[in-house]
């Protein structure tokens, strides 16, 4: 009783949604504070936690999963070089790209993307990233910038000794990228939340709202919206795409990567360009459902399906994907953008049905993984959730 008190305070506070790490989770996380502040009943520990602002951080470092490693889903990483080099930059040759990652945890991801930016030619001067975390522990390690190798559990990135020195299996960054990210301690969850009046060019929230109950999810989402500048570019994680479904952003793809742009944008491009798709480099794909005729090519259906469903049309993109799927029957991407639809829809059987067609097809379809497993927890089988997760987490090594 006296732990639903707790969950119940922790979702208003940081928007945590119980189920989504579990009532075990949390209660293992209070009995370790609990031993720690040498309380035995749990109804003393909350009298004591009502008073004391320090031992809420204290708890909250407890039930958050600070689990992050140097470019996480490379292929975001490609977008956005690709984004900055063909969209941003020639627009604003003088200008100062302004980057927001929230929550960084212990900061591979705002590094990474520093990384990348270098690597994509951009001097230090050029771009200002922002790093935000409800957690102070995270932050201190981030600041300090010292990783061991399961910081770089990603295949992609073989370039660690430029950028770091390797004493006593400990990787420490160079001080020249460490000085590149500036780390804020704030909490995305609360109303308020504001890091500076300025928009920000980019927005990385990946591996976050996950975690959020829907209402704070609503309002997280709303926030993001209005922190991104008119042109810029929001990324998530792959898994939490479905979120951003029905939401005023539209779907920017790269091969598997994804990023969001703001509606009002879009129709102003549509409008002075009058086209019916916008690419980046020829390789971006900026969908809208209004312009794209359906010219019976797989490759627009399947475009427009992933359009109706970004703009919430769910139904309609439904269909489309089985219009696809009927020419089409190899696609895992296509299964998977499926079983997303399916599932924003409530039809969570069908949902499971076409990420297990994805995987029959592609076994390591590391999207599809991640949905089935999601839509597994949900469904109370955790049994099931934690084999999957087991074979996502093999897949980063
Ligand atoms: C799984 S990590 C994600 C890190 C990184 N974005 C990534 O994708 O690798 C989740 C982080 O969210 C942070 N977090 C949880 N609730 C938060 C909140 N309400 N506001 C800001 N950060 C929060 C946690 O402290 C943790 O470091």
């Amino acid at each position: 009783m006296v732990q639903s008190v707790i969950e119940a305070l922790l979702r208003s506070k940081i928007g945590l949604d119980v189920n989504s790490i579990g009532s075990g989770a949390i209660a293992s996380a209070i009995y370790q504070r609990m031993a720690d502040c040498g309380i035995s009943e749990m109804s003393s520990y909350w009298g004591y936690l009502q008073d004391s602002p320090q031992e809420w951080e204290a708890l909250i470092e407890n039930v958050i999963i600070p689990e992050t490693w140097f470019f996480r889903e490379p292929e975001s990483f490609a977008l956005l070089k690709s984004y900055v080099l063909s969209e941003w930059l020639p627009k604003k040759p003088q200008g100062v790209l302004r980057v927001l990652s929230v929550p960084c945890a212990t900061g591979e991801e705002p590094y990474s993307i520093a990384i990348a930016l270098l690597e994509a030619g951009l001097t230090s001067t050029q771009f200002h990233i922002d790093a935000v975390d409800i957690s102070k522990q995270c932050l201190l390690k981030a600041q300090t910038a010292i990783y061991d190798k399961h910081s770089f559990r990603g295949h992609n990135f073989t370039a660690q000794a430029n950028y770091f020195k390797l004493i006593d299996s400990k990787y420490y960054l160079q001080s020249s990228i460490k000085n590149l990210v500036r780390f804020i301690n704030g909490n995305l969850a609360d109303t308020n939340f504001s890091v500076y009046q300025q928009k920000y060019d980019i927005v990385f929230c990946r591996n976050l709202l996950i975690y959020f109950d829907s209402k704070t999810r609503e309002q997280t989402i709303r926030i993001l919206e209005n922190l991104l500048a008119k042109e810029g570019l929001l990324f998530v994680a792959s898994a939490e795409a479905t979120l951003l479904m029905k939401t005023q952003l539209v779907a920017v793809r790269k091969s598997s990567a994804i990023a969001y742009q703001k509606l009002s944008h879009h129709q102003d491009l549509i409008t002075t360009k009058k086209s019916s798709e916008l690419n980046i480099n020829n390789k971006v794909e900026i969908a809208s459902p209004q312009k794209i005729s359906v010219n019976n090519s797989n490759i627009n259906l399947l475009a427009l399906a992933k359009t109706a469903a970004n703009q919430g049309h769910l139904e309609d993109a439904i269909q489309l994907c089985k219009d696809y799927l009927k020419q089409n029957q190899i696609n895992a991407e296509a299964y998977v953008l499926l079983g997303e639809v399916q599932q924003a829809m409530g039809q969570n059987e069908q949902a499971g049905e076409s990420f297990r067609k994805a995987i029959y097809l592609q076994p390591n379809h590391e999207a599809g993984l991640t949905h089935l497993a999601l839509l597994k927890e949900q469904q109370g089988d955790k049994t099931s959730a934690d084999l999957l997760w087991q074979r996502i987490y093999r897949l980063q090594f």
